[in-house]
């Protein structure tokens, strides 16, 4: 009988990314930087696959177009979007210590809760999240420029220019994946809250007066592509926002939720954003926004939006968290660490292994791994018994090794182990690009 245990520890995993090189320290040499991580070979392909399939999700329906705007912008964008004055958090520091910390996250009557002194809490001031920079050799205030908090405003001041070129009717979307950096007071959790990081957002052009119907349509949708990434179901839950707690632009939002090893934590964010966005970024630039209905006696309008935001960090992490387990049969010799990811995201979708390091498996070995390679990210692997390799597949997720033996050499099969229920079958190997092919749809 098969014992599984689930991730229990964000330290499990941290470990383990750097180890197999998924995700390392951003700086390590000297000492890591604050709230930045660097993704690994392994790492970068695992999310490559994310945005691939966000991507192919959201922009293969007649409806959305993508875009890739530019991290800086006018600093007015930042003016009209309300970030300027008030993208910030409360924050608070120990007198005592020096550390600061969120003032909603902690309770401010009690001693600090690093040093444990008493009184030492400053009183909560805000913070502005964002990145300030500047453009050109001098500095000026007129040459401050910021570091986009969020993807989504370069979607809105974009809305005309793909509309009119792309002859969309509403409701339409504009689908964009690019980094986004914030100033967290608190980074922390591995790569949940990073101050620089991914986003995938879209944003839905809709009538106004349409956009319950919009959004409602749109968490269907977005629930089902985490569960189509094979994150369990009962690890995702609904979180909407309260009224009085709703963004400034916003009527109506809700989260979707993971239940990571620290705690149930956001992961998307679904927001029925009205006409703030556009209705600001006519009023501060002078330009008009409006669409042009014509199936609407040409009536002219703001449209609504609604939006769907995730981070592709924290969705990398979830699925990193649900895919993670450690199993074995009873004892610990046959004990193993599996990350069972959907196929579709497996960094490495195969590995091919001479059973032993000899010329005449080698060449045969070599000849799969060069022809599958062409198709799929595969690992051509001879380091270490056959048994350590298949552990070190399965701590990477690899969902199939081929192995090549001396019978190979005679009837030209080879020994196809899966992954998860480690079955091993044998195979012609004339027959392996179909047993992928066959096993790979999506
Ligand atoms: N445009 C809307 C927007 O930015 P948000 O709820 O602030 O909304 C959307 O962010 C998503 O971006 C979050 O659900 C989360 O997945 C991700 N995200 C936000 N801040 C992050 C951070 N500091 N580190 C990693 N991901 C973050």
């Amino acid at each position: 009988m098969t014992k599984e245990t689930n991730l229990k520890s964000m330290n499990d995993l941290v470990a383990l990314c750097k180890q197999r090189g998924f995700i390392f320290q951003s700086s390590e040499v000297y000492g890591g930087f604050g709230g930045c991580w660097d993704y690994g070979p392994l790492g970068v392909e695992l999310k490559l696959n994310i945005k691939e399939r966000w991507w192919k999700g959201m922009t293969l329906r007649e409806d959305v177009v993508g875009l890739d705007s530019s991290i800086l912008m006018h600093p007015s964008v930042w003016q009209a979007s309300g970030h300027i004055e008030g993208f910030s958090d409360p924050l608070v520091d120990c007198k005592n210590c020096k550390e600061r910390f969120r003032a909603d996250q902690i309770d401010l009557a009690l001693p600090c809760p690093k040093c444990g002194s008493k009184g030492s809490l400053t009183e909560p001031r805000d913070f502005n999240l964002m990145f300030k920079t500047q453009v050109g050799p001098v500095e000026t205030t007129a040459s401050i420029a910021y570091l986009r908090p969020e993807t989504a405003q370069g979607i809105f001041v974009n809305f005309l220019n793909v509309q009119s070129t792309m002859r969309k009717k509403l409701p339409f979307g504009i689908a964009q994946i690019g980094k986004a950096f914030r100033n967290e007071i608190t980074p922390g959790n591995f790569i949940f809250r990073t101050r620089e990081f991914e986003q995938m957002e879209m944003q839905y052009f809709v009538k106004p007066g349409s956009q319950k119907d919009a959004m409602e349509a749109w968490k269907e949708i977005r629930w089902n592509w985490h569960l189509a990434n094979g994150l369990r179901p009962e690890k995702l839950r609904w979180a909407p926002h309260p009224a009085d707690k709703l963004a400034h632009y916003a009527d109506a939002a809700v989260d979707i939720e993971y239940e990571f090893p620290i705690g149930w934590g956001e992961m998307e964010g679904i927001h029925s954003r009205t006409d703030f966005d556009l209705t600001e970024h006519q009023k501060l630039s002078g330009k008009k926004l409006e669409y042009v209905d014509q199936a609407d006696g040409n009536k002219k309008y703001i449209p609504y939006v609604v939006e769907t935001s995730v981070g592709c960090d924290r969705s990398l992490l979830a699925v990193m968290c649900d895919a993670y387990r450690v199993e074995n049969q009873g004892d610990a010799e046959t004990e193993r660490t599996v990350f069972r990811f959907h196929p579709a995201l497996a960094p490495i979708k195969a590995a091919v292994m001479p059973l032993m390091k000899k010329p005449e498996l080698e060449e045969i070995a070599m000849k799969i791994f060069s022809e599958i390679q062409t198709r799929y990210r595969s690992e051509y692997d001879t380091a270490g018994s056959i048994g350590k390799r298949y552990r070190r597949q399965d701590e990477i997720g690899t969902p199939y090794c081929i192995t090549v033996d001396y019978d190979s050499i005679s009837d030209q099969s080879v020994t196809i182990r899966n992954r998860d229920s480690m079955k091993q079958e044998r195979i012609h190997r004339d027959q392996i690009m179909n047993y992928l092919l066959n096993n790979f749809k999506f």
